[in-house]
């Protein structure tokens, strides 16, 4: 399927992001932690337990699974000191999982200013800023001086124009260099044009995996290695509305909010369930490597 953004729809992604920012601070924080995923998790348990806080430790340590099984099943780790492009780092956290659990050197991007200064601080108070650095900068259009031994996307390609991140991201990778990429997809393209209202809010724009790849191919990438996690990410999904109706009983934050939220992630969690959204992570290596 084609996609028809345009640079409002990133402008509409940058008004989206900064809104939340609070939002994602007060759900994905544990206490003083400097490291914040911003994405869906594996190996959260079945039947969520405990009070809200223990379901926010396990919505945070399955982020950090995911980060951690992209590299260990994807054949992708890394020397330290490699270079490691995070294409849409959200507010930082595989960037400085990557840093600080594999001795990457790792490069941020977001298209939101004040993410960049949080991500900085966050990157200070975990002693990591001389090993990971954030950048404002356009995914679509960046371009830099060097190579990176490897790039990651955690369901950012899906507020992008695919061809174009491809693109840039295939000129930003060494000769022998990777691409590790999580996302949400469709099982059929016109469930895209189905879905897309629902998801309109999140600014994403869903895909099929033939998008994907066509777009990785004409940028001379094939995906090598794929996994299909719709299960596990059924699993988080039910974890974190339940967070959220926790979070509305116990009176923290603002309740209809947090009702409204846990209704949305509840929907998501039975359209993942029966496979009319379906989440992967795959890895694409040059056509000619
Ligand atoms: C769901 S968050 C991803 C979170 C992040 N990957 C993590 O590990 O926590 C989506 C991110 O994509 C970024 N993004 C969306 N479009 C972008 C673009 N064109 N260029 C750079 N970043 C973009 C947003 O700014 C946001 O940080």
């Amino acid at each position: 399927m084609m996609q028809s953004a345009s640079p409002s729809q990133t402008e509409a992604v940058k008004r989206w992001y900064s809104q939340k920012t609070q939002d994602l601070l007060d759900k994905y924080r544990l206490g003083e932690d400097a490291i914040l995923h911003f994405h869906l998790g594996v190996g959260a348990a079945r039947d969520p337990r405990g009070d809200i806080r223990e379901l926010q430790r396990q919505l945070v340590t399955s982020q950090q699974l995911l980060v951690e099984r992209m590299f260990q099943d994807l054949d992708g780790t890394l020397p330290p000191n490699s270079t490691l492009l995070d294409v849409g780092c959200g507010l930082g956290g595989t960037s400085l999982t990557c840093a600080e659990k594999y001795g990457l050197r790792t490069t941020g991007l977001t298209l939101v200013p004040e993410h960049v200064r949080i991500c900085q601080d966050f990157a200070k108070q975990a002693g990591l800023w001389e090993r990971a650095q954030f950048l404002e900068k356009d995914a679509e259009t960046m371009t830099f001086p060097h190579r990176f031994d490897a790039a990651i996307a955690i369901e950012s390609i899906c507020y992008m124009r695919r061809e174009r991140v491809f693109r840039s991201v295939a000129q930003a990778l060494a000769p022998r260099g990777f691409f590790l990429v999580a996302d949400p997809f469709v099982p059929r393209a016109f469930l895209a044009g189905i879905l897309g209202p629902l998801y309109a809010a999140t600014m994403a724009q869903m895909g099929t995996l033939s998008d994907y790849d066509r777009a990785a191919e004409s940028a001379g990438l094939r995906r090598t290695q794929t996994i299909d996690l719709t299960e596990e990410v059924t699993v988080w999904w039910n974890l974190s509305s339940a967070y959220h109706v926790k979070a509305a009983r116990a009176g923290i934050g603002n309740r209809p909010r947090h009702l409204w939220r846990g209704l949305r992630h509840h929907v998501a969690m039975h359209l993942f369930q029966v496979g009319l959204l379906r989440y992967f992570v795959a890895r694409y290596d040059r056509v000619n490597a």
